[in-house]
């Protein structure tokens, strides 16, 4: 492995005015009461400005799954920056995002062989709704227009996002959202699945809901179902032993389109390069970011099955297929840091080093299961929620006391309601791993 040594920067200030900016998914207000900071970051650590080293479980939001500031992607970062910043992909093209796309989709599962890029995990879930969409209106089937999400999913903050995700608290201050959206009910089992290790037992029978919701609407109205293979952002939900077989199954006896979210299960967090070759389910369409850049610089990708791009690239001459793009498309710098990222990803071992420690990782997340407070613990791969009981009243409360004492403590993790999630970077060693487990058990000891 690489080691990340580089001199150290002269420490940043905090800054006077913490007014202007609006921060994202924070209570601002009290967030800027007592707020914390990081200035530098550094393989599995960051740095606050007072020089205080944060252990980070979480490799930023399970994203810098290389570990932090890796050298070789910020060199070819600046590189880039100095070749060409940027360049449109509208009617005009720059070899990295062809080069990109080509190492990209000789990765990815069965015949995923073509590659939209996006900036987000948002922006790819809304595009491969869209695609979806087109696909069965390019087949003459424009009837075919819901889309089926699932309770407690999470797909980004677009539109699309939001109504086919099941968080609540994401979509009630946003209206009707889209209309002729349906959702499956959720995989979270404590009474029958608690403590599993790796996929539950119980719960593939949840998939055929969507054989319901076929009765209810009829399949001549359903584009496509999409859920997260590993629901991440509702607490780390792996899906139960033959779940995504059966929603296989259904879609492909339906005529609907099966689309995995794979923003956070791909790249080597569940151990395999992605969910759809760990599980053996090969999805139609499936959307990606966070680790393909290694969150360096911001991106997104979905990648489809030939048939898909075929039925849009029609047989003749259609003009523009997708009528669907941004200008960032492409980026050179986020190629250049995605194509170095691969490299990484291959010269490192990164993803059998993420198989490799996915069982010594579980064993200790597990041994959480008699921590105060703890009703469940989860796991797959290098992911892992561990669940409190809510406090009387104040769910949430507990989730956050206990994160905000386990960076006192000096480690990060990520909380989402009264569950901590842990998603460390695959360079952990297993000393990390010890240290992250051991802050949560007393953060949680000492938090009521
Ligand atoms: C499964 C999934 N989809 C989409 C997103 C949204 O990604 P972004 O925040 O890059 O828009 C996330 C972010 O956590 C995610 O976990």
């Amino acid at each position: 492995m690489t080691a990340h040594t580089k001199p150290p920067i002269p420490q940043a200030q905090i800054p006077n005015d913490l007014d202007a900016y609006w921060m994202p998914f924070t209570p601002n207000k009290r967030f800027k009461a007592e707020p914390r900071f990081v200035d530098r970051a550094e393989g599995m650590y960051y740095f606050t400005p007072d020089g205080r080293k944060l252990l980070d479980g979480a490799s930023g939001l399970w994203c810098v799954s290389a570990g932090h500031c890796h050298p070789r992607i910020v060199e070819a970062i600046q590189r880039q920056a100095g070749e060409l910043g940027y360049a449109t992909n509208f009617n005009m093209g720059h070899p990295k995002a062809f080069e990109f796309a080509s190492r990209l989709a000789s990765l990815l599962p069965g015949d995923i062989d073509h590659v939209f890029f996006t900036n987000s995990g948002s922006e790819s879930a809304d595009t491969a709704l869209k695609i979806a969409l087109a696909y069965h209106r390019a087949r003459g089937n424009s009837s075919k227009t819901r889309l089926i999400g699932r309770e407690k999913g999470y797909h980004g903050v677009g539109f699309g996002g939001i109504s086919v995700g099941g968080i609540v608290s994401n979509r009630k201050q946003f209206g009707t959202l889209l209309a002729g959206v349906d959702h499956l009910p959720h995989t979270h089992d404590l009474a029958r699945n608690a403590f599993s290790r790796g996929q539950p037992e119980h719960g593939a029978e949840l998939a055929d809901a969507l054989e319901g919701l076929v009765a209810l609407h009829d399949a001549s109205t359903i584009a496509a179902v999409i859920v997260e293979p590993v629901a991440g952002s509702a607490g780390v939900l792996p899906p139960p032993k033959g779940y995504l077989e059966r929603l296989r199954a259904i879609c492909d006896k339906h005529d609907i389109l099966l689309i995995f979210d794979e923003v956070i299960t791909g790249f080597g967090r569940l151990g395999a390069s992605f969910a759809g070759e760990k599980f053996g389910v090969l999805p139609d369409i499936m959307g990606m970011a966070k680790g393909l850049t290694n969150a360096s610089v911001p991106m997104g990708a979905v990648g489809v099955r030939g048939h898909v791009y075929d039925t849009l690239m029609g047989d003749e001459d259609l003009g523009v297929e997708l009528f669907h793009g941004y200008t960032y498309s492409g980026h050179p710098l986020a190629c250049a840091a995605g194509l170095a990222t691969l490299d990484v990803y291959r010269d490192e071992g990164l993803f059998e080093r993420s198989a490799e420690l996915s069982p010594l990782f579980e064993d200790l997340i597990h041994s959480l299961k008699d921590a105060r407070h703890v009703i469940d613990v989860r796991n797959m791969g290098l992911m892992a929620g561990v669940e409190m009981a809510s406090r009387p009243g104040a769910p949430g409360a507990r989730g956050q006391e206990v994160f905000k004492r386990m960076y006192d403590l000096g480690v990060l993790g990520r909380v989402t309601g009264d569950t901590i999630a842990f998603s460390p970077a695959f360079i952990a060693q297993p000393a990390q791993l010890e240290t992250m487990v051991a802050a949560a058990r007393q953060a949680m000891s000492e938090v009521d």
